[in-house]
């Protein structure tokens, strides 16, 4: 019997040494002409107008936060509603900007809810935190209207929705600043980049600046290929080391190429799970939004005896996760722990089952059914 994992990553390898081969004989594996290139790339999939390659989504959603509080003057101990059901990194860029993040409750999207979020809305709340979990946009619509009636900006963390649609178009122009990430294991994998995407000009532009330790780089492209003068670029401010690199944006063109065709066979996995699972009351399927094309990156289920059905599943070699603990169990997020019960039951009940490409119809079935049997010996 063979195992099946969580995510298997699949790189079209001689596509993707092709491209790392250009890098290579150029001599130029930094900052530069392919990150440039897979910017464009990127522009024209999402149509988004502004699109920075960086070296993590963590990264990209530090300096969303940064730059949005700088614009707004907020002050040190403003909010940022957000989600506890998210990986920690959602989360920490909140506090690095000595900002508070009160956490809002999840719907059954697992994505926030309008509702718990305007409950949460303070006279020191400055923006919303979205995580469209798993690829799905759940209610950001009503958030999005919710944060234009009451002045707040919001962040989208699409770190899993690298080519997920709402209503035809790709997901990005609804939020002030969105974030993708291009992580090993995301359903766009490189090895760890990400694409920090502004919707206001001035801010997609200064980006750039943060990314590399404040260095004008207007300046540094003016003399860049001149030989001499390269070193009279300006430095304006202080800044990150946090842009991306070439080898980093070479695997990134391609597994972009095969976005769509390979989220189209994520959702195709995930119609078999849904087919699979459908009548066990004892497994509950997270629902996709209406008018949602997910990007699939994950497939979740809920079940009680959470812990127990997962070694059961380990026992018959299928190896699933969970995404996630609720944060607020965390020590350092502990201010907010009982405040979202949804989120906090979820918690103890959700399961990603394994999605990824090498995943075939009969693999999807052996999951299905195992667990099937699982829940109903419990
Ligand atoms: C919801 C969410 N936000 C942010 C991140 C951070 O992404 P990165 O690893 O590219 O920094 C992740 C990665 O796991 C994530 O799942």
């Amino acid at each position: 019997m063979e195992a099946i994992n969580l995510f298997v990553p699949v790189f079209r390898v001689e596509e993707t040494l092709q491209q790392i081969r250009e890098c290579l004989e150029k001599g130029w594996t930094g900052l530069g002409f392919k990150t440039m290139e897979f910017e464009e790339a990127w522009k024209n999939h999402s149509g988004l107008p502004f699109a920075h390659f960086v070296n993590s989504a963590t990264a990209g959603l530090h300096l969303a936060v940064k730059l949005l509080k700088e614009e707004g003057r907020w002050e040190n101990g403003d909010e940022i509603i957000t989600t506890p059901l998210t990986f920690v990194s959602t989360n920490h860029v909140i506090l690095y900007e000595g900002l508070r993040p009160v956490f809002a409750d999840v719907d059954e999207f697992l994505c926030l809810d309008p509702a718990s979020v305007e409950e949460r809305v303070s006279a020191r709340t400055r923006a919303v935190m979205f995580v469209g979990m798993g690829g799905n946009t759940g209610r950001l619509e009503e958030v999005r209207e919710l944060c234009r009636k009451r002045g707040l900006k919001l962040i989208l963390d699409a770190a899993h929705m690298a080519g997920t649609r709402y209503l035809g178009h790709h997901i990005g122009s609804e939020a002030d600043v969105t974030v993708f990430s291009f992580q090993a294991v995301k359903n766009l994998p490189t090895a760890d980049s990400g694409m920090v995407c502004f919707t206001d000009k001035k801010l997609a532009d200064e980006v750039i600046r943060w990314t590399w330790l404040g260095i004008d780089k207007d300046t540094f492209s003016r003399t860049l290929g001149q030989g001499a003068y390269k070193w009279y670029y300006d430095v304006v401010h202080e800044g990150f080391k946090y842009h991306g690199n070439s080898i980093m944006a070479a695997m990134g063109l391609v597994a972009l190429k095969y976005l769509d065709q390979d989220n189209a066979y994520r959702r195709q996995i995930a119609a078999w799970y849904d087919d699979h699972l459908k009548g066990e009351p004892k497994i509950k399927t997270v629902p996709v939004r209406a008018g949602c094309e997910s990007s699939r990156h994950l497939y979740q289920v809920l079940v009680e005896n959470r812990d127990e059905v997962m070694l059961a599943l380990n026992d018959e070699k299928i190896y699933p996760g969970v995404h996630y603990r609720d944060n607020t169990l965390y020590k350092m997020y502990a201010h907010g722990n009982m405040t979202c019960p949804r989120a906090a039951q979820a918690s103890e009940q959700l399961i990603s089952l394994p999605m990824h490409l090498r995943l075939s119809y009969l693999d999807v079935k052996r999951v299905s059914n195992t667990i099937r049997e699982i829940v109903r010996r419990k």
